[in-house]
């Protein structure tokens, strides 16, 4: 992307009336939050899920900064994390009489727990759900991933796919604040084309209309096919992406065949890694493989 800032960045919502179409689950938000300021806390933890790109994670964030409480983000799936909120939030904790200062400790793709996590991890992330002495934020996109002892010990707040005309209306603003006179029916067709991700609508007009002084609707009906994947531009999600799942959810624009998807990832692996991360890389490959194999079988 041409630009240094992202858009969606640029865009996150900062404040919980900020958060488009999601009206129950900011409700249900503020008074867990609420709770926890009256010393009283409903739930330890609670668990935002829902589909990418619905504002789960600028909920969060917001929540803290309108609350005015300290916060510290990090992923779930990764073995280290639980240890490390321990030493934060767990029962023997004592930061909030120190500091007087609540933390929200926000806990990313807790749906991938059995990925990267040990059985150690799990329980322990379940232990500080149950005993924690600071306010934790668990995000997953599906909530049946997470495995039911979690789900039982938190309360579940659902984000839902936000409709079409309330993206294209956010797009309004962002062409508005923008400078950019944009199209209302072009809006519209990168709107519908997200299918509720946010996110994704707010990417498709920043690569459709960033250094434009107008968005015309062919620009973005021409543009669609662009939008189709490349092999080129997966392979780069895959090897330069930030998680599996963006990786995996690249591979769904693509129109190859698994099989071939592999054998591109196959080639192209040497010349984007080397040493240690490469051998990983062939590593993930063969047991994809091998995952492939036994569903081909199975059909
Ligand atoms: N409900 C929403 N209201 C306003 N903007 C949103 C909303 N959902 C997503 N966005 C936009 O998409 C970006 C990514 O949203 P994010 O909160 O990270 O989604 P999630 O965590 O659900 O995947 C935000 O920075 C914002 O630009
Ligand atoms: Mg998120």
């Amino acid at each position: 992307m041409a630009s240094a800032v992202k858009w969606t960045e640029r865009y996150r919502p900062t404040s919980l009336k900020e958060i488009l179409g999601n009206g129950k689950a900011v409700d249900e938000l503020l008074a867990w939050a609420n709770s926890w300021e009256r010393g009283a806390p409903i739930a330890g933890a609670v668990i935002l899920y829902g589909p990418a790109g619905t504002g789960k994670t600028s909920a969060a964030l917001a929540l803290a900064r309108q609350f005015g409480w300290d916060w510290i983000e990090m992923n779930a799936s990764d073995a280290r994390t639980a240890g490390a909120i321990q030493k934060i939030a767990g029962p023997a904790s004592q930061s909030r009489t120190f500091s007087g200062q609540r933390r929200l400790v926000i806990l990313d793709e807790a749906d991938n727990l059995h990925g990267t996590a040990d059985r150690g991890g799990a329980a322990a992330m379940l232990k500080l759900v149950r005993d924690t002495s600071q306010p934790v934020l668990l995000i997953a996109n599906e909530y049946y991933e997470i495995e039911k002892p979690l789900r039982d010990a938190a309360k579940g707040i659902q984000f839902r796919s936000v409709r079409s005309t309330t993206i294209a209306q956010a797009l309004r603003e962002i062409c508005k604040a923008e400078g950019i006179a944009c199209d209302p029916d072009a809006l519209m067709l990168i709107a519908e084309r997200a299918g509720g991700d946010m996110r994704s609508a707010v990417n498709d007009l920043q690569a459709a209309a960033e250094g434009s002084r107008e968005l015309k609707l062919e620009d973005v009906a021409t543009a669609e096919r662009d939008v189709k994947s490349s092999i080129f531009k997966v392979l780069e999600i895959i090897f330069k992406g930030t998680s599996a799942r963006e990786a995996l959810q690249a591979s769904y624009d693509l129109d190859e065949s698994p099989e071939d998807l592999i054998n591109w990832v196959d080639e192209n692996l040497p010349l984007a890694y080397q040493g240690e991360d490469l051998w990983h890389g062939y590593e993930s490959l063969a047991r994809a493989d091998i995952f492939l194999g036994r569903v081909g079988r199975r059909q």
